[in-house]
C-alpha cells in the first residue's frame, strides 16, 4: 500500500490526511468528498521554486489551474508566490474572486473570445499567451482602441510530442494549439507583434504533453525554442526575456509510474538554458513553467461510501460507490488507472480483488477495474488516491448527480472550501416551460 504526502494510518486504523481522520471527514461532510493535502501542494510548489533559485535562474512557477480551479486553491497558490495559468474567462473570474495578483496571471487558450480578451485587458493581467492569428488581431485591436499596453508570449508548437516515457519529434505538429515553429507561422506571428506600440513580446511558450516521466523531451523542447530565440536575435535584433516550457511533470498514479522529483525536471531545464545561452552568448531568459497535475494530483483523495455489491462468481465482484464518472471521468475517458484503499479498515488485509463501480447509468462507469481492498460491506469508506487533478475540474452533473464537496486539510486542521451541490443547485439554471396561450402566443 503506497501512501502519499501526509497520509497515515491512525490509531483507530483509519486513513488520516494532514492529521485528520478521513472517516470523520466523511461523516461530517458526506461523500463523495475530495480531500486535498495542502501541505503536499506547498511542498511541491516550494521544490519547483527552490531548484530555480539554486540554479540562479529567475523563474515563474505558474499553477496550471485547469487541473483544479477554485477560489481557495488560488489563495494557496498566491500564498506560495506562484503565478497562475488560466484558460478561460471562468478561470480568470475565479482568480479575480481570489484577488490573485493580476500581474502574475497568464492567459492561455486556442480560441479566446473577444470578450475574454477584453476581460484580460480590464484586469491588466500579466500576459496573454497568444495562440493564433485571429487572436493577434483582436489583441492589437483592443490595445489600440484603449491605448493600453499588454505583454504577450507567443505559443509555438515545436514538433515534439511527449507521452509518459516516449517522445517523438515531427516536422510539423498536428496540434490545434499555437504557431508551428518549423513552417514559418511562428516567425509570422512574431513579425505581426514585434514593434507594436502597445504590445511587448516577452518571449516564447510551448507545452509538449502531460504525465511525462523523463527529462529528454523537455531538453529537446528547450533546445528547439532557444534555437529560434537565437534566430530572432540574429535576424530581427530581438531578445527573448522569457522562455516558458509549460507543464506536464508526471505523478505516480499506480506502481507502474516512476515520476522524477520536481528538482530533477527543473535542473535539466536550467542546465540546457544555461549551457546554450553561454555557448551563443545570449542573455539568460527567465524560465517559466506551468505544473498542474504535479501540484494537485496526488494531493487529492476522493472518499466514497460503499453501497451495493454484486458478486458474479468466476467473473468479478462489483463494489458500487456513491460517485463515479460524474466526479472522475478519467478512467472512462482515458482508461486512467487509480488505486484505492478501505479508509475505515486500513489495518485489515486488503485481500479482495474487486471492480469499484460508480452509480451512473452507464456500464463503463468503473472507477477502478482491479482494486484490492478489504472485504467490502455497505457503509465502508473507500478512498481513491491521486484524484486531485482533472477530476473535479472535469466533473459533470451526469444523471443529475450533485458535485462533491471539497475539504482542505493541513496540520491537523480542516476547512470546507467547496460546498456540496444541492438539488436546488442542480435545477438553478432550469426555466419551467411557459404556458402557451391559444394562438401560440406566450
Ligand atoms: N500548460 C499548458 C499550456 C497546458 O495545456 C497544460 C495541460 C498544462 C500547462 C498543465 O499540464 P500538467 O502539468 O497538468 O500535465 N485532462 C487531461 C490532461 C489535459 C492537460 C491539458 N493541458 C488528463 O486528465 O490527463
Amino acid at each position: 500500500m503506497h501512501l502519499y504526502g501526509t497520509q497515515s494510518i491512525n490509531d483507530r486504523g483509519h486513513l488520516a490526511i494532514g492529521g485528520i481522520d478521513t472517516v470523520d471527514l466523511a461523516n461530517t461532510y458526506g461523500t463523495p468528498l475530495i480531500v486535498y493535502d495542502i501541505h503536499l501542494f506547498r511542498e511541491r510548489a516550494r521544490a519547483f521554486k527552490k531548484t530555480f533559485q539554486a540554479a540562479g535562474i529567475n523563474a515563474q512557477v505558474a499553477y496550471a489551474s485547469k487541473a483544479f480551479s477554485s477560489i481557495a486553491i488560488y489563495e494557496v497558490a498566491k500564498q506560495e508566490g506562484l503565478s497562475l495559468d488560466v484558460v478561460s474567462g471562468g478561470e480568470l473570474y475565479t482568480a479575480v474572486q481570489a484577488d490573485f495578483p493580476r500581474e502574475k496571471i497568464h492567459f492561455h487558450g486556442n480560441n479566446k473570445s473577444y470578450s475574454e480578451i477584453e476581460f484580460a485587458f480590464d484586469e491588466k493581467i500579466g500576459c496573454i499567451v497568444v495562440d493564433n492569428f485571429l487572436e493577434i488581431s483582436i489583441v492589437k485591436e483592443i490595445a489600440e482602441s484603449r491605448n493600453q499596453e499588454m505583454d504577450v508570449l507567443i505559443r509555438v508548437t515545436p514538433g515534439i510530442e511527449a507521452h509518459t516515457h516516449d517522445y517523438i519529434t515531427t516536422g510539423q505538429e498536428d496540434s490545434k494549439f499555437g504557431f508551428d515553429l518549423k513552417n514559418g507561422q511562428a516567425d509570422e506571428a512574431f513579425r505581426q507583434l514585434y514593434n507594436h506600440p502597445f504590445i511587448t513580446v516577452l518571449g516564447m511558450h510551448c507545452h509538449i504533453g502531460s504525465q511525462i516521466f523523463e527529462t529528454d523531451a523537455f531538453r529537446v523542447a528547450a533546445e528547439t525554442l532557444i534555437e529560434k530565440m537565437i534566430s530572432w536575435r540574429d535576424n530581427e535584433n530581438f531578445i527573448c526575456r522569457v522562455l516558458n516550457l509549460g507543464g506536464g511533470f508526471g505523478i505516480r498514479y499506480t506502481e507502474i509510474d516512476n515520476p522524477l522529483s520536481p528538482s530533477e525536471y527543473v535542473e535539466e531545464m536550467a542546465n540546457v538554458v544555461l549551457s546554450m545561452t553561454r555557448t551563443f552568448n545570449y542573455p539568460i531568459p527567465e524560465i517559466w513553467i506551468e505544473p498542474g497535475r504535479s501540484l494537485v494530483g496526488d494531493a487529492g483523495t476522493t472518499l466514497y461510501t460503499v453501497g451495493s455489491t454484486k458478486d458474479i462468481p468466476e467473473v468479478r465482484k462489483y463494489v458500487a460507490v456513491d460517485g463515479g464518472m460524474s466526479d472522475n471521468i478519467r478512467p472512462a475517458l482515458y482508461g486512467a488507472k487509480y488505486t484505492a484503499v478501505s479508509a475505515n479498515r486500513m489495518t485489515e488485509p486488503h485481500s479482495e480483488k474487486v471492480t469499484i463501480a460508480g452509480k451512473c447509468c452507464e456500464s463503463g462507469d468503473k472507477l477502478i477495474e482491479e482494486a484490492t481492498i478489504a472485504p467490502a460491506i455497505e457503509g465502508d469508506i473507500i478512498a481513491t488516491f491521486c484524484t486531485g487533478a482533472y477530476s473535479y475540474s472535469m466533473s459533470s452533473n451526469y444523471n443529475r448527480l450533485p458535485r462533491p464537496a471539497i475539504v482542505f486539510v493541513e496540520n491537523g486542521e480542516e476547512q470546507l472550501v467547496v460546498r456540496r451541490e444541492t438539488y436546488e443547485d442542480i435545477v438553478r439554471l432550469d426555466l419551467p416551460l411557459q404556458k402557451v396561450k391559444r394562438g401560440g402566443k406566450v
